[in-house]
């Protein structure tokens, strides 16, 4: 079911430096994401290594791997089931292709804001999710965030869903959000994230649909001239480990990768904060028209069957919960 890529750096688990004239050994890990150096994961990761940088008084350095430079989400998370990659941070678009258990939370419009969907995944539903991850030869230390995501296009404003009509707008490799789009009219294209903006550039596809976060840090504008801010679904993202370094570390050393889990999640979450304050007005500056008033109600109907989908093949007991959690 599942492509492999082999990627192409090697474990550095196996990269124990042992520092010339000193019994000290460092072990540097590479933490991959998708997202450029600087962004809302590149923040997170670099907080994540400075505290367990601090906590291990210099045994584990975290080598960031931004952009993609190890592959799209989907290869990297293979990579730590395999042990070549260390750690990530992942939307949560190829997670359930892994654990479908996790599914329910790529169906749009259900967390109705930042602090709804915050205290749900940072509660007892979240760490039920973060435990069936676990279950399937992964290692989940956090869910931290991606954001609400929106749609951008270079044919036309996207004011109603009609405009949606024949777009091939890339998704994640995601069946939730693929039946969502399908369910709006549009050609929903899945691709990996790293492959997106030459695609855009060559008009392989006519739009995407990501947070501001990403949307600025991936400098969107230089090939998508319209943003419609459809706020159409909440992208949790999660921090996950690779069992093979899992199961080498120490009680003590487990508790440093959790504690530098939750300094890279309040990281993230400020920089989405700061990116959703600014973010727009940058857009704009660098000549996006965008579409802020939008009829969201209208979104919604338009790809409400993606819920009968859904559950039709998982059920509908967690999706419940995290509506009347809120
Ligand atoms: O669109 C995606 O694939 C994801 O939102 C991204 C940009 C890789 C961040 O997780």
């Amino acid at each position: 079911m599942f492509r492999f890529r082999s990627l192409t750096v090697v474990s550095a688990v196996a990269l124990s430096v042992a520092m010339s004239g000193s019994a000290f050994a460092q072990t540097v890990l590479n933490f991959a994401h998708s997202t450029a150096q600087n962004s809302h994961y590149s923040m997170g990761v670099q907080a994540f290594g400075k505290k367990l940088s601090e906590l291990s008084n210099g045994k584990f350095e975290i080598r960031e791997q931004a952009a993609g430079a190890l592959g799209g989400e989907r290869d990297v998370i293979e990579g730590l089931q395999i042990g070549s990659v260390e750690l990530t941070v992942s939307s949560t678009g190829p997670l359930g292709n892994f654990v479908p258990e996790a599914l329910v939370l790529d169906l749009p419009f259900l967390f109705k804001d930042y602090a709804s969907a915050r205290s749900i995944l940072d509660g007892e539903i979240g760490q039920e999710l973060l435990d069936k991850v676990s279950e399937n030869n992964l290692v989940a230390l956090a869910w931290t965030e991606n954001g609400f995501r929106h749609v951008t296009n270079s044919s036309r404003p996207i004011n109603t869903p009609a405009d949606l009509e024949g777009l091939k707008i890339r998704t994640m490799e995601n069946p939730v959000h693929m039946e969502a789009f399908r369910a709006a009219g549009a050609s929903p294209t899945p691709m990996a994230f790293p492959e997106v903006f030459a695609a855009l550039q060559q008009n392989v596809i006519d739009g995407q649909e990501n947070p501001i976060p990403v949307i600025t840090a991936s400098k969107f504008w230089e090939v998508q001239s319209n943003l419609t801010l459809t706020g159409h679904v909440y992208s949790p993202a999660i921090i996950l480990a690779s069992p093979s370094l899992w199961d080498g570390l120490s009680d003590e050393e487990k508790g440093w990768f959790r504690e530098a889990a939750k300094v890279a999640v309040e990281a993230t979450r400020a920089k989405v904060e700061s990116d959703e304050a600014n973010g727009v007005e940058l857009l704009r500056k660098n000549g996006m028209n965008v579409v802020e008033n939008v009829d969201k109600a209208a979104f919604q109907k338009a790809v409400a069957p993606a819920y009968d989908t859904f559950k039709a093949k998982y059920g509908d007991e967690m999706l419940k919960r995290i509506q009347a959690a809120q």
